[in-house]
């Protein structure tokens, strides 16, 4: 069975959306793990909740990205993973983890990519005033959201923006387009 581990700092509905469609086969490997970087996050509670594996760290009692993500980098170690899937964790990568894992990290971006990178990409969109956003699949680089394209979803919105009606929409296809992707990548098709 191939293994995935998942990389998350808060709510984790993408965690869990993929879990469910492991567990389902409609991926085709196994969560090994959940890494966090936030003790108070919600997701931890869901890895529990399904027997997940957990590495929680606090950030604050490591010297530098280098050493929290040596450690992480041990405990990945122990492990054959295929993939290293980001949802929703708030932190880049270091060149620890990316020259261990090259070509085999992805992140899920709430923004047609490379529109609105970083920080709150749908506030952005709506100030920006757009018609259309969306979400996107992308491998991770040393940037902020730079990385190669994998996949993208558009959503088409108009003003007067409702942001709680965005965020469920770009909610609803992340939960569709991110376990989807995942195993077409896993099955070699992208
Ligand atoms: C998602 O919107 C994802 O696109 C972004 O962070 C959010 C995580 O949400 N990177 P959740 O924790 O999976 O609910």
């Amino acid at each position: 069975m191939k293994k995935i581990v998942i990389f998350a700092s808060g709510t984790g509905s993408n965690f869990e959306e993929i879990v469910i469609q492991s567990l389902r086969g409609n991926i085709d490997a196994e969560v090994a793990l959940l890494v966090c970087d936030n003790q108070e996050a919600f997701v931890i509670e869901k890895a529990n909740r399904y027997k997940i594996e957990t590495c929680v760290f606090d950030p604050r009692s490591y010297a530098s990205k280098k050493a929290y993500e040596q450690m992480i980098l041990r405990r990945l170690k122990a492990i054959d993973i295929t993939l290293i899937v980001l949802a929703g964790y708030m932190r880049l990568i270091g060149p620890t983890l990316l020259h261990a894992y090259p070509n085999r990290i992805i992140n899920i971006h709430p923004s047609l990519l490379p529109a609105f990178k970083g920080l709150d990409a749908i506030g952005q969109a709506i100030k920006a005033n757009v018609r259309v956003t969306g979400v996107t699949v992308h491998y991770v680089d040393a940037g902020m959201d730079t990385g190669r394209i994998i996949a993208q979803e558009a959503l088409a919105i108009t003003p007067p923006y409702h942001r709680k009606k965005i965020e469920h929409e770009i909610h609803q296809i992340e939960h569709k387009l991110y376990p989807k992707t995942i195993q077409q990548l896993l099955e070699e098709r992208l």
